[in-house]
């Protein structure tokens, strides 16, 4: 298959990409390549991928991999509708799977307008590039949070998602809209992916367990909110990618809208998580208790049984193991 994934040089974007790539798939990565936070991480990932740093930095120039002839790589900004409209029409893909959003909660307290540019406009520019071109399935970012105020656990796709706590939320779900709408008008099969706390090597520095890490292994205290009580559905990348990836290749000729949550289908202590963190490196957190964050929920935990039975997800690594790769993979990268 011939796929564009967006935000390829983002966390999960660069594990879907290499995944896709191995299985033999024809993949264009697009990314804008942002200094949400350091892009040197980013470069570092396309360097995996086998992109350098002089052609990843080429505005709207398509290169091709040193390692993997298979993967290209565009720097595109989604909002950029003139040029992306070019290279759906260019490019004839068969199936999007669009992860390149502005994440973060807490930063959309501070910078509300990145999100709307990216997470609205720019996914409107994508429902538009499949609209005009024939793409069979658009796969797409959602995320746990849309869930809000929600309090009934595990969080199932039948719950409503009518209240959410921060705008990052508030544009997640709009795009699970934008997206009924145009399977309903157009006819093309949209499928929306809830996240729940995606960790592993490769993550991102503004997450927990990057920040925490970071933070203990470097002497520095860590904030711990909501006074350590909190619990999250942490999922590991390589379920992620599994999950992402049978729905990417999935040959069913069904033209839906579809929506399901991807987690691990348990819910961690987060003062547990900080534990298998500090065994890791070998050294006790100074911990600052504080209290909840705006934006903030205090629980998440999928229900994923709809994926599970549509796709035979089923995640296998426990936060012991996906620690200690994370962990190693710090180690090595900031070595
Ligand atoms: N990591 C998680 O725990 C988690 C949880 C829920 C949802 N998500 C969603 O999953 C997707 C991937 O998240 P991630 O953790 O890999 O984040 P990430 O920030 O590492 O990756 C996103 C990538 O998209 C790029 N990007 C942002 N805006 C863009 C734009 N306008 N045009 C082109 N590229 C742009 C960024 O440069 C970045 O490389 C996002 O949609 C995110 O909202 C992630």
């Amino acid at each position: 298959m011939k796929i564009l994934v967006t935000g390829a040089a983002g966390f999960i974007g660069f594990h879907v990409s290499k995944k896709l790539i191995h299985l033999g798939h024809q993949i264009i990565g697009l990314d804008n390549i942002n200094d949400y936070y350091d892009p040197a991480l980013k470069y570092r990932r396309l360097h995996e991928l086998g992109i350098g740093k002089e052609e990843a930095s080429q505005d709207g120039i398509l290169v091709r991999s040193s390692k993997n002839p298979s993967f290209q790589f565009i720097k595109m900004d989604l909002a950029d509708s003139k040029n992306l409209s070019d290279l759906f029409q260019n490019e004839k893909f068969d199936v999007v799977c669009n992860l390149a959003a502005q994440a973060g909660v807490r930063y959309s307290l501070e910078n509300p307008k990145a999100y709307v540019d990216s997470n609205v406009v720019g996914f409107l520019n994508i429902l538009e590039g499949c609209r005009h071109n024939n793409i069979k399935h658009l796969v797409y970012a959602s995320s746990s949070s849309v869930y809000g105020l929600n309090s009934k656990i595990p969080f199932s796709t039948s719950d409503r998602t009518d209240s959410p706590i921060s705008l990052y939320a508030a544009t997640k779900k709009s795009n699970e809209l934008m997206a009924h709408t145009y399977t309903h008008l157009y006819g093309f099969k949209t499928t929306g992916l809830r996240f729940f706390t995606v960790y592993g090597p490769w993550g991102r520095p503004d997450m927990a367990i990057y920040l925490f890490t970071d933070a203990i292994a470097n002497d520095r205290p860590i904030k711990v909110f909501n006074h350590g009580k909190m619990e999250r559905d942490f999922t590991y990348i390589d379920d992620i990618v599994e999950g992402v990836v049978r729905i990417v290749t999935g040959t069913s000729a069904d033209k839906s809208c579809k929506l399901y949550n991807i987690g691990n289908n348990k819910s961690e202590k987060l003062l547990d998580f900080i534990e298998e963190i500090e065994k890791n490196l070998g050294k006790k957190a100074e911990k600052n208790m504080m209290a909840i964050q705006p934006g903030d929920v205090e629980k998440t935990w999928a229900n994923v049984n709809a994926l599970e039975s549509d796709y035979k997800y089923k995640p296998a690594t426990t936060i012991q193991d996906g620690i200690q790769a994370f962990v190693d993979w710090y180690k090595s990268y900031h070595s």
